[in-house]
């Protein structure tokens, strides 16, 4: 056994998709390694004391839940062992959109292997998400990617544009992949479901490619020996 990669999704911006991608990635990136239903290889820790992620996982059929998940937001201890998990390939942290709890956030940027940072097209989120990667990131020498998510196809390239082009100004580090808006992400977490179990019609099915991709272009994938 080894030890997990430890994802933490961050930012000090609230509602840009921490959430949505924890679990979606955790869901993807767990179908996609297989494995024992009863003993997934991923884990979703939940940093965030609204618990936005083990809310979603408990609407989800146990049965059909890909990914176990925990409620660590006020154990700094548990948080510190996270990379000791070695039954998890992969563990996906997700953090809450403000510096709350400093001694937990703390441990999650040391016990990470890397962060995953989602913005969105609107000029407020720029700042946030700087700070979030100068002000705790860089100082612990962590790998970054800023995603770009919430694209809405219907607004054409303009605000998309101006944010990629705010990136490279900045020397921010962020994927090829674009998560687009689909409303199928939106009620999700209402419906108690992942992007795994999304239907198989083609709104759907694009929905859930954004993750894979995603999850691809960051190496989750696991390594063929
Ligand atoms: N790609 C997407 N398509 C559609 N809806 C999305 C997408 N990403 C996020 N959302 C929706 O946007 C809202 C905010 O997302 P989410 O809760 O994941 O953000 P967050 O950063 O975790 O927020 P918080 O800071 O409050 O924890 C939610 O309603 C979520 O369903
Ligand atoms: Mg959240």
């Amino acid at each position: 056994m080894t030890q997990p990669q430890v994802h933490l999704v961050i930012s000090q911006k609230g509602g840009v998709g921490k959430t949505t991608l924890a679990v979606n990635l955790a869901a993807v990136v767990s179908q996609t390694l297989g494995g024992d239903p009863a003993k997934p290889p991923v884990l979703v820790a939940s940093i965030d004391p609204q618990g936005s992620a083990v809310w979603w996982a408990e609407r989800v059929d146990g049965q059909q839940l890909p990914f176990d998940y925990d409620q660590v937001d006020d154990q700094p201890d548990e948080v510190a062992k996270l990379d000791k998990l070695e039954e998890y390939d992969h563990i996906f942290i997700d953090a809450p959109g403000s510096l709350a709890r400093p001694a937990v956030l703390s441990r999650a940027l040391e016990v990470a292997t890397d962060a995953i940072v989602p913005v969105i097209p609107e000029p407020l989120s720029y700042g946030p998400t700087e700070r979030t990667v100068l002000d705790l990131i860089q100082p612990k020498g962590l790998p970054y990617r800023v995603v770009r998510n919430l694209w809405d196809r219907r607004d054409g390239h303009l605000d998309i544009d101006a944010l990629t082009q705010w990136l490279d100004q900045q020397g921010l580090a962020y994927t090829n992949t674009i998560l687009r808006r689909f409303k199928l992400h939106t009620v999700a977490a209402a419906e108690g479901k992942v992007a795994t179990q999304y239907s198989s019609n083609r709104t759907a099915t694009e929905a859930r490619n954004d993750f894979l991709m995603l999850a691809l272009e960051l190496g989750y994938g696991g390594q063929v020996s």
